[in-house]
């Protein structure tokens, strides 16, 4: 896979630019505030499936290019290549980086040269990441909550999410989840692939100002509508357009020696890669998904109409069940962490609806449920969080920063990134935990003895203040708690 190279390093740094000169016809509000560059060519350059020895680069252009990496253990110093590949104009494709030392920083550069040059390889910019951290090997991830960029001056400015992204970038983090609503479809006029595609390309230069440094891992919302229940056979399939935009665009796992997840492969798509579980130091990590697992609509059906009246149909799926059971039981980490788009994938509140259903057991009118209705379950979702020491339960959906506990499972439900309006969405949903307003992502710092969470704060320059400062600390918690008072517990019947 590694070759010697010998070309000079010249012309003109590849850049990263406003997405609306990269998608014709992108006119969506508020996207136009990120500057252009001028620069040509135009790349977006997002990482990964990291692993304990390699990354996986998504490369996309404005123009035919002829490209390949050069990557080494410091900077400037590029010990190998990769090779060399043909990128089409806009169209992405994933560049394996590896031979990589585990638990170690690599720093990398794309060359490239227009197709059919004979010149030599222009220079992009210098990135850097980190492999697999060993136990006792600290770092810190990022995550932020959901991003509605068709929700311009609602809940989203393209000025503040760029903010807000290069703020979590300068923390240096290991990689950066994104919870769910960020690829929203439903509310586009026409729904075909190419607008579907729009949805995620549109993205690109924002998740890019972190993504090209920190391995972006994403979670699956209701408003991607990448979903089982629109499937109907053919490749003419909103969850099909959906979901294959998604992994043409951003590299996501599919089970292999590094990673467990989702072995079914799906008509028209292939490996779905819409949950997965890693280790990385001391710390577990497991996506779920319960849109691709449900033959109902999960939460609001593509189109409008009525939600499932019987939230017993909304499920995890036997498979997905007792591959996160195996995978919380079989691990040994300090920590575990799991992430969704929301309890159940609707709904509103955080430990209020932990009861209810296969999250938690209990029928629509509070009785015990579960034993008739998932028979061959051992235990509801939360108490199986609760039995294998999961430490936090991060979910989006609400649009407001809380976090609660139940039965020793923390519940952090995360803020948008990029509400210009500052708002407490939701808090009614909430009754009881800590709430902060928009805007900002959370930072989690990992040491094998002890666990950080910061709610960083972002703002728009002009909505800053003495007290209002971008990249301030609104709310922080520590594990195991020193300082802050362990909130009180509630716990579920049977
Ligand atoms: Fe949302």
């Amino acid at each position: 896979m590694i070759a010697p190279r010998s070309t000079a390093a010249r012309g003109s740094a590849v850049r990263v630019v406003g997405l609306a000169l990269l998608v014709a016809g992108a006119a969506v509000r508020g996207w136009t505030q990120v500057p252009p560059a001028v620069e040509m060519p135009r790349v977006t350059e997002v990482l990964g499936r990291p692993t304990d020895d390699s990354v996986t680069v998504n490369a996309r252009a404005d123009q035919v290019l002829e490209v390949y990496y050069e990557y080494g253990p410091a900077p400037g110093t590029y010990a190998a290549t990769t090779p060399t590949v043909t990128l089409a104009a806009f169209s992405p494709a994933e560049i394996l980086i590896d031979g990589l030392e585990p638990d170690a920083r690599t720093y990398f550069r794309m060359r490239y040269r227009s197709v059919g040059s004979a010149g030599p390889f222009a220079a992009g910019t210098e990135h850097s990441f980190h492999t697999q951290r060993a136990p006792g090997s600290g770092f810190r991830f990022c995550v932020q909550g959901d991003s509605h960029p068709e929700r311009a001056g609602r809940q989203f400015d393209g000025a503040l999410y760029a903010r807000t992204l290069a703020t979590a970038a300068a923390d240096g983090p290991d990689f950066y989840l994104t919870i769910g609503d960020d690829f929203s479809i439903d509310t586009l006029k026409t729904i075909d692939a190419a607008s579907v595609a729009e949805r995620y390309t549109l993205q690109l230069p924002y998740l890019a100002l972190v993504g090209q440094s920190a391995p972006l891992f994403l979670v699956n919302g209701n408003h991607e509508q990448a979903a089982r229940y629109l499937l109907n056979g053919t490749p003419d399939s909103p969850a099909v357009w959906a979901q294959n935009a998604r992994n043409l665009h951003y590299p996501q796992p599919a089970p292999d020696g590094f990673y467990t997840g989702n072995a079914e492969e799906v008509a028209h798509v292939g490996l779905l890669r819409n949950r997965f579980a890693w280790t990385w130091g001391d710390a577990l990590f497991v996506v779920i998904d319960p849109y691709w697992s449900s033959p109902v609509p999960v939460d609001g059906p593509l189109g409008g109409g009525p939600k499932t009246a019987d939230r017993w149909e909304i499920t995890l799926g036997d498979e997905q069940y007792f591959w996160l059971k195996q995978t919380l039981e079989a691990s040994t980490a300090r920590w575990k962490f799991v992430f969704a788009h929301h309890v159940s994938g609707t709904g509103r509140g955080g430990i209020e609806r932990a009861g209810e259903f296969e999250w938690g057991g209990l029928d629509a009118d509070g009785t015990w449920g579960f034993t008739r209705q998932r028979p061959t379950w051992p235990l509801p979702i939360h108490q199986l969080m609760a039995a294998n020491g999961v430490t936090i339960f991060f979910q989006g959906h609400d649009h407001i920063f809380v976090r609660q506990e139940l039965d020793g499972v923390i519940y952090q439900s995360l803020p948008e990134p990029a509400d210009p309006t500052y708002t407490l969405w939701n808090a009614d949903a909430y009754t009881s935990g800590d709430k902060a307003a928009n805007s900002g992502y959370v930072r989690v710092t990992v040491t094998a003895a002890s666990l950080r969470v910061d709610y960083v704060k972002t703002y728009l320059p002009n909505d800053e203040s003495t007290s209002r400062r971008n990249g301030e600390v609104a709310y922080s918690y520590s594990l195991p708690e020193t300082a802050l008072p362990r909130p009180p517990r509630r716990h579920l019947g049977r």
